[in-house]
């Protein structure tokens, strides 16, 4: 597997190659991560996972500093799933100047996520935009773990014209059912066991939903309260449409369940499709 530092050596090292798939990571690479390079990997026969942890998307007090940095661990992981480039550029790379330029997202990005982390968005798709124009590839791969992010990307795409098809990924879990996330390292063991309530909370809501209940305010309600019962600070639990990420509309069947809550000092996130009948 090749390490690429700069972006001229990844533009010259890709220059050739017709068909890139990419992996936008902030590294410390898990089995979720993986799983998107597995994906990348059946769709094109280069694929570049990058490595940034992009300044521009962490709020003030958030875990900026402290994000977990383990790049000769995620390159062992890299190269044993097959990838064959990893781009990891410094800060000074990224930014040589500081950035000024962003990306204008629509107000739908100041909701859910956009809310509690006010310019995370802006910064998220700052930086993809630029990883999209270092590396232009014709595919990316995004989790639905990060369900915003995901409907985000897919849409600036669309707006910018951006000749690149993003496939999204599947959530991966540990065996009981926690999303894993790079965040996770920070749960006290007694945290850990609470963290897959989240999940709980989230597949109560399913099954109401899946009963053909409508009244999404109170499964919501419900939800949160029993988080905020177990000691959980509740940001959101809601249920949305999968198309815009937005309130149902009474026509709406496909629908997404997202949920984000704080546990201590660690905040979690994770959501579930769900099809009503
Ligand atoms: P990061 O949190 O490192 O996630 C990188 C990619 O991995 C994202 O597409 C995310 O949705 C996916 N991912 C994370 N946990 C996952 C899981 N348990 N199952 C499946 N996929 C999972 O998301 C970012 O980085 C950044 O915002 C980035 C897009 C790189 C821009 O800085």
């Amino acid at each position: 597997m090749e390490v690429i530092k700069t972006v001229a050596e990844l533009r010259e090292r890709l220059k050739r190659e017709p068909q890139v798939a990419c992996v936008p990571t902030m590294g410390n690479i898990h089995d979720g991560h993986l799983s998107l390079v597995r994906i990348a990997r059946g769709l094109a026969p280069v694929t570049v996972t990058t490595i940034f942890v992009n300044r521009l998307q962490f709020g003030q007090g958030e875990d900026f500093e402290k994000y977990p940095r383990t790049f000769e661990d995620d390159c062992t992981k890299l190269a044993a799933e097959g990838n064959t480039i990893v781009w990891a550029p410094d800060e000074k790379e990224m930014y040589p100047e500081p950035q000024t330029f962003y990306v204008d997202l629509p107000k739908v990005a100041n909701k859910l996520e956009g809310r509690f982390r006010p310019g995370h968005f802006r910064g998220m798709a700052t930086v993809v935009l630029k990883l999209f124009n270092s590396v232009q590839p014709q595919i990316a791969v995004f989790g639905k773990k990060d369900y915003q992010q995901l409907a985000i990307v897919r849409q600036m795409v669309d707006q910018f014209a951006l000749p690149i098809k993003i496939v999204p990924a599947e959530t991966v879990r540990a065996d009981d059912g926690l999303a894993l996330s790079s965040r996770n390292r920070y749960l006290s063991a007694q945290e850990r066991k609470e963290a897959t309530r989240l999940r709980e909370a989230i597949l109560g809501v399913r099954d109401a939903v899946l009963s053909g209940d409508r009244n999404f305010i109170a499964m919501e309600y419900a939800a949160g309260a029993l988080l905020a019962r177990h000691g959980w600070s509740v940001d959101y639990v809601v249920v949305r449409n999968q198309r815009a990420v937005l309130r149902p509309e009474p026509h709406d069947k496909a629908l997404v369940i997202l949920g984000a809550a704080k546990l201590g000092q660690t905040r979690l996130i994770d959501n579930l499709e769900v099809q009503a009948p």
